[in-house]
């Protein structure tokens, strides 16, 4: 089975499975980088909060380099960070984070929060516009937005994100802000797909990967692109990275989805609210 790829709403092709690399330090990321687009993976997921911008770039190089790929054949994502939000910050920003990346273009350009209380969201997002309009960027989507956000960025500017990347795993499956996104022609890209690695010791999860013959891991990634969800696992260990990309050889039946739609709970959710997350 070929990696999937599903279509944003700008037309553009983006790979449902990629590596995140939150938590992977500088001087790690171009090793674990260049390892996952040796596996096949095709989509690196960043944030200049990260810290690893450097390091991601320098394993894009390597990567490419030793795999014969061309910039094209990847997709980079990365995040304005919350202290830069504000038109003229937002522009610097993206310079910023092209020049660490040695890149002079990202394919995904994401708002990293709403951060509601500086209220300086909308006019972020009138930037992103900006740098799509002069095809400075091949796609612009936010992070961590609620409806009520997602409304007014819409409203403000006419232009829907592609993509927002929220925290969504088996035990939190964010069903309602999930259906929001279908109406309005947005994708919903996993983050802590695999519940910061807590969610692998789940019985249900275990008994499903033995029934298949897999790994805990492998079972939660191969739910992720069943539900049509990006999904962006983070590991910086090689034999992970492999074992996180070898999930297309197998499907999960009616009966393992059925008993993971038990697992949800809101009580599940790792990371802060986002209306009231405090950075
Ligand atoms: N937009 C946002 O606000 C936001 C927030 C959080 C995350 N993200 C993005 O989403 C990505 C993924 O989320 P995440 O890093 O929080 O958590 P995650 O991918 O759910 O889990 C990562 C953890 O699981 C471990 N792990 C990975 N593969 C494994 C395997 N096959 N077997 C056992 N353990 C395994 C990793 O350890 P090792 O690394 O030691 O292997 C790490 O501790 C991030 O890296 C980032 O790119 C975005």
């Amino acid at each position: 089975m070929p990696q999937p790829f599903l279509t944003l709403n700008n037309g553009v092709q983006i790979p449902q499975l990629g590596l995140g690399t939150w938590q992977t330090p500088d001087d790690v990321a171009a090793a674990a980088v260049s390892n996952a687009l040796k596996d096949g993976y095709r989509l690196i997921d960043t944030a200049a909060i990260y810290e690893n911008e450097t390091g991601v770039g320098r394993g894009l190089q390597q990567g490419l380099k030793a795999a014969a790929l061309s910039r094209e054949d990847v997709f980079v994502t990365t995040k304005l960070w919350n202290s830069e939000q504000g038109y003229d910050s937002a522009l610097r920003a993206y310079d910023e984070s092209l020049k660490l990346l040695q890149l002079d273009y990202v394919d995904l350009y994401l708002l990293h929060w709403p951060a509601p209380k500086k209220d300086l969201y909308v006019d972020s997002w009138k930037a992103l516009v900006r740098l799509l309009e002069e095809k400075r960027v091949r796609a612009i989507g936010v992070s961590n937005f609620e409806p009520a956000h997602l409304e007014r960025i819409i409203k403000a500017t006419g232009v829907t994100p592609a993509v927002n990347q929220i925290e969504l795993h088996p035990d939190f499956q964010q069903t309602e802000l999930n259906k929001f996104h279908v109406q309005h022609n947005i994708l919903t890209q996993s983050w802590s797909p695999l519940g910061q690695g807590a969610l692998l010791k789940n019985e249900v999860i275990r008994a499903i990967a033995q029934k298949h013959n897999k790994t805990p891991a492998q079972v939660v990634i191969r739910w992720h692109l069943e539900q049509q969800l990006l999904v962006i696992p983070k590991s910086i260990h090689a034999p992970r990275i492999s074992e996180n990309f070898a999930v297309f050889d197998f499907a999960l039946d009616a009966e393992d989805l059925a008993k993971i739609r038990t697992l949800d709970a809101p009580k599940n959710r790792i990371g802060p609210h986002p209306d009231t997350a405090d950075f």
